[in-house]
């Protein structure tokens, strides 16, 4: 039973709430699925597998919800204070507001993201989310079975340097004390904020260059239009991108790559975590 604060400490607007009271699904479904949460939760692993995940993100949704008192409880046996404990979960709530600002509707597309935090490896930390975690693919200087901390940027406002500094900061205590047992020496990003045309094409001095340059490349950037479409425009269809605002110098950059042909990228990138 989700308790009225329950859902604030989730950060759920009044019509998720009223959206997640009505819904309805499958009880067998949930179950499972919470079943799969509570034993992931300390252990981190870096992802579910696909047949881990319901095929509803409703069935998700409630899975949170059932295994939120487990979390919390987890959170407070590591020591995890209750503020960063709040600021992480409250990532459900966003998530919801995120899926109605880009469909128009109640869902949660991205409920297979939801399950960093709720494994109990992903925090809230000043600017940024860091997720504890062991890399699936080779990163360079990262041997394997070694923990990294895998960097994400939600979408709370500029991204400052001196914001991302003293979040790193923060981070380095936090993991520190918090589960010693699993040093991690290597921050890691994946993501189309990482694409070489955008740093080199964004403006030396913007927020997302100086963001960028922290991390060295690796790997092999691979092309994905709709990820910097979705996180520069809040929208999945790449089909009509004439009718899309020229606002900001990067909606304009965005759009005239594509226009001319060219493909948007995500890349991956390491830098010292220590
Ligand atoms: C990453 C992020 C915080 C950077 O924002 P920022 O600090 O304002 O970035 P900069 O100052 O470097 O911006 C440079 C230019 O791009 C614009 N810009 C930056 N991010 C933008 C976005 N998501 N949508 C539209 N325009 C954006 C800025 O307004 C600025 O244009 P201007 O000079 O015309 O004002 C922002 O893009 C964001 O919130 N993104 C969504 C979350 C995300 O992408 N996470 C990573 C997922 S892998």
């Amino acid at each position: 039973m989700t308790t009225a604060d329950d859902f604030r400490l989730l950060g759920f607007t009044d019509a998720d709430r009223a959206d997640t009271e009505r819904m309805v699904v499958d009880e067998q479904e949930v179950a499972r699925f919470a079943a799969t949460l509570r034993a992931r939760i300390g252990t981190f692993p870096s992802a579910p597998r696909d047949e881990e995940m319901p095929t509803d993100p409703l069935v998700s949704l409630a899975g949170f919800l059932q295994t939120l008192p487990d979390l919390r409880r987890f959170h407070r046996e590591r020591g995890v204070p209750d503020e960063i404990s709040r600021a992480t979960l409250a990532d459900l709530g966003r998530h919801l507001a995120l899926h109605r600002r880009t469909h128009g509707e109640f869902g949660l597309e991205t409920h297979w993201w939801l399950t960093a935090a709720w494994s109990g490896g992903l925090y809230h930390l000043g600017r940024l989310h860091f997720l504890l975690q062991q890399p699936r693919e080779p990163v360079p200087g990262v041997e394997h079975g070694e923990w990294v901390i895998d960097v994400h940027i939600p979408e709370t406002g500029p991204l400052r340097p001196d914001v991302v500094d003293a979040s790193f900061e923060q981070a380095r205590r936090f993991f520190a004390t918090h589960f010693p047992e699993r040093p991690a020496r290597t921050a890691t990003l994946t993501s189309w904020l990482l694409d070489p045309y955008l740093l080199d094409n964004v403006g030396p001095e913007s927020n997302i260059a100086r963001f960028g340059r922290r991390f060295t490349p690796y790997g092999t950037p691979w092309d994905d239009n709709g990820s910097t479409v979705y996180f520069v425009f809040s929208t999945r269809d790449l089909d009509d991108l004439d009718r899309l605002p020229r606002n900001t110098a990067l909606q304009r950059l965005v759009l005239d790559r594509i226009a001319a042909g060219g493909h948007w990228q995500v890349a991956h990138g390491y830098m010292p975590f220590r």
